[in-house]
């Protein structure tokens, strides 16, 4: 019901009344940010053109997000992929993104990395592939509070269940929420595509301020990292403001049933909200639960292990590589990160070490991550002490245990070099999915392929089992160093066992599928009114998110006879109005007809 008032309201101000906030709203860039995407043409087929990470074969991109290849999706995170195959991704949000934006068309937007005034500009696109990047300067006042406080010193280890490693503050607190609503402003510019898709736990909120500025289209979040059980979000200052304004969200997907049981359970112990057939229903409308487990684009990592390497990576690889001839090796690859279990790991690989003495190589690569945050910048010492302690009690001249790179790797080149493996080693102490263990398998030599140790705290311990993986508790040693030792002695036959059946899952559920199953499902909420219905409905009714609300033609119109009497004056005016509204909105009118839900006509309903 409240939507029916606010749309009635927006109507009535657009026949002249100058009154209220969202008359201000109309100050924007629309035309701008249209006339945009008129002038800068895709780069669909240029192959290798500026920004453009993997050139694009034209029937390629029909079998992407295929099912809506009219449907304009805005993307929002904080961060945003290089678009550059030479370049390291930073972290498994852009590496999943990057393809899925490429090919699908989307506007993506997020941080530019660099810092602003906090003046708020016009959307400025820069074609990548089929797709487009706006890359914010936000705003630097807050900036410190919003990322490196509440989103990586607050909420990362709350949602990793890690509850020492949290720092509270309300200022954070405040920057996190001004920094989301200056990106929802931004976004503004580009209200009129159809369906808004935010990712990460750095935008919580934003679903909600983009409801504020009166966006009304779909809106969808994508949660990367594991949701954890009530009491870690308990700790988060302001959680129950934080926990309501997801349920602005049309959709919230997640990696694992786990971590929507752990949402849902949130909102029956702090709300009294059950969640029923994975709906959460609230005044706002509905909010939908599902589990989208995010995969890779295996395709991509073949053609890595084609293609050839920049003679800078390929001397990198090459001597990295030369280490290890002749010889065995584990890799582990992961952002230097406390919810990795580095540190873990290097302690299993020391057991192992006692009991089978230069039986087997690690090759760690660690990039620096979210080095401003001084929980990061403790781990980074510990893992390099116990790496150092190690190969102090192991080596020799002529051989080191742990090869430790504090560098970043392209993709194409860490293909290689999980391709060379005998053993994948992940063992987050939690993880969202961690695509690396994906990554590894999807990089194997088919007629010999390494194994993979997998954390069952990560996501992907959820898609893969025993039989597939060597699963273990990255918390314990001394299991990481039996199953490392298990999967380096393991049988040929077993390990293409295991492999096939990973590989199997990796290829019929890739990055792609994961994209088009949750847009299409967050298209869902998109439930709009054919052209000659408008008359019947009347001006409440262009808000085509809150059309899932009501079963039928007959519940629709009594909940719009049941708009609060006082708004009476607001309903008969946008009636007297509904000849020249219906033409004014007849674009939006004919770009939603004959989509996914159709009203039945008044006279068929009997
Ligand atoms: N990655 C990379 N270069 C590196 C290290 C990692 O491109 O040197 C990529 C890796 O291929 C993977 C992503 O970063 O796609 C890491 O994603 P994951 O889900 O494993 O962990 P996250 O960093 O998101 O926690
Ligand atoms: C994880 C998060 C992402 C983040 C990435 C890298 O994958 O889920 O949202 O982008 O880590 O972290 P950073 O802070 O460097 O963006």
């Amino acid at each position: 019901m409240v939507r029916i008032h606010d749309a009635l309201y927006m109507a009535a101000l657009a026949y002249g009344s100058t009154s209220g906030a969202a008359q201000q709203d109309e100050t924007i860039n629309q035309p701008a940010f249209d006339q945009q995407l008129d002038e800068i043409p895709p780069e669909l087929d240029e192959p290798g053109g500026a920004g453009s990470a993997h050139s694009i074969a034209s029937d390629e991109v029909a079998d992407v997000v295929n099912q809506q290849s009219d449907l304009k999706l805005v993307v929002i995170s904080n961060r945003i992929a290089p678009f550059d195959p030479n370049k390291p991704q930073t972290g498994g949000l852009a590496a999943a993104l990057e393809p899925v934006v490429e090919r699908c068309g989307a506007v993506w937007v997020g941080s530019s990395e660099e810092c602003g005034d906090g003046t708020e500009r016009p959307l400025r696109l820069e074609p990548t592939g089929t797709g487009y990047v706006s890359r914010l300067d936000l705003p630097a006042a807050d900036h410190p509070g919003y990322y490196r406080g509440f989103s990586n010193s607050t909420l990362w280890p709350a949602l990793h269940s890690l509850p020492d490693r949290m720092s509270v503050s309300e200022d954070d607190y405040d920057s996190y929420q001004r920094t989301n609503g200056f990106i929802a402003r931004a976004v503004f510019d580009a209200r009129d595509r159809d369906v808004f898709w935010v990712h990460d736990y750095h935008l919580l909120p934003l679903g909600a301020q983009l409801n504020e500025l009166g966006i009304e289209r779909p809106a969808g979040f994508f949660l990367h990292t594991p949701w954890p059980a009530p009491d870690m979000v308990e700790r988060v200052p302001n959680h129950l403001e934080l926990m309501k304004s997801t349920l602005k969200y049309d959709l919230l997907g997640f990696q694992t049933n786990r971590d929507m049981n752990n949402y849902s359970a949130y909102l029956r112990t702090h709300f009294g909200l059950e969640t029923r057939d994975g709906i959460v229903t609230t005044e706002r409308g509905q909010t939908r639960l599902k589990k989208f487990p995010i995969g890779i684009d295996p395709r991509q990592f073949a053609d890595y292990l084609a293609a050839d390497l920049s003679p800078a990576e390929q001397k990198k690889v090459s001597s990295l590589l030369q280490n290890f001839e002749g010889s065995k090796f584990a890799i582990g690859v992961d952002r230097l990160d406390y919810t990795k279990g580095i540190d873990k790991r290097v302690e299993g690989f020391n057991q192992l070490l006692r009991t089978e003495p230069h039986s087997i190589s690690l090759l760690q690569i660690a990039p620096s991550s979210r080095a401003d945050v001084e929980q990061y910048q403790k781990y980074k010492e510990d893992v390099e002490s116990a790496i150092n302690r190690v190969n102090a009690e192991h080596g020799t001249d002529r051989w080191r245990p742990i090869h430790y790179k504090n560098d970043s790797f392209s993709q194409a080149a860490l293909a290689r070099l999980y391709r060379a493996a005998h053993v994948g080693v992940v063992t987050p102490l939690r993880d969202g999915m961690n695509l690396v263990a994906k990554e590894y398998v999807a990089a194997q030599d088919p007629k010999d392929p390494g194994v993979l140790v997998l954390s069952k705290f990560a996501g992907a311990a959820e898609d893969f089992n025993e039989n597939e993986a060597l699963l273990v508790d990255p918390n314990h040693p001394e299991e990481i160093a039996a199953a490392i030792s298990k999967a380096s002695h393991m049988p040929l036959e077993e390990r293409v066992t295991r492999w096939r059946s990973m590989m199997d899952k990796i290829e019929s559920y890739t990055i792609h599928d994961w994209a088009a199953d949750y847009v299409s499902e967050l298209d869902k909420s998109r439930v709009t009114v054919p052209a000659d219905q408008f008359h019947h409905l009347g001006l409440g009714w262009t808000n085509e998110a809150q059309m899932p609300l009501y079963q039928n033609y007959a519940t629709a119109l009594t909940a719009f006879n049941d708009v609060d009497p006082r708004d009476t004056a607001l309903k008969e005016a946008a009636y007297a109005n509904v000849e020249s509204s219906s033409e004014a909105l007849a674009t939006p009118l004919m770009h939603t007809q004959n989509r996914l839900w159709v009203l039945p006509a008044p006279d068929s309903f009997a």
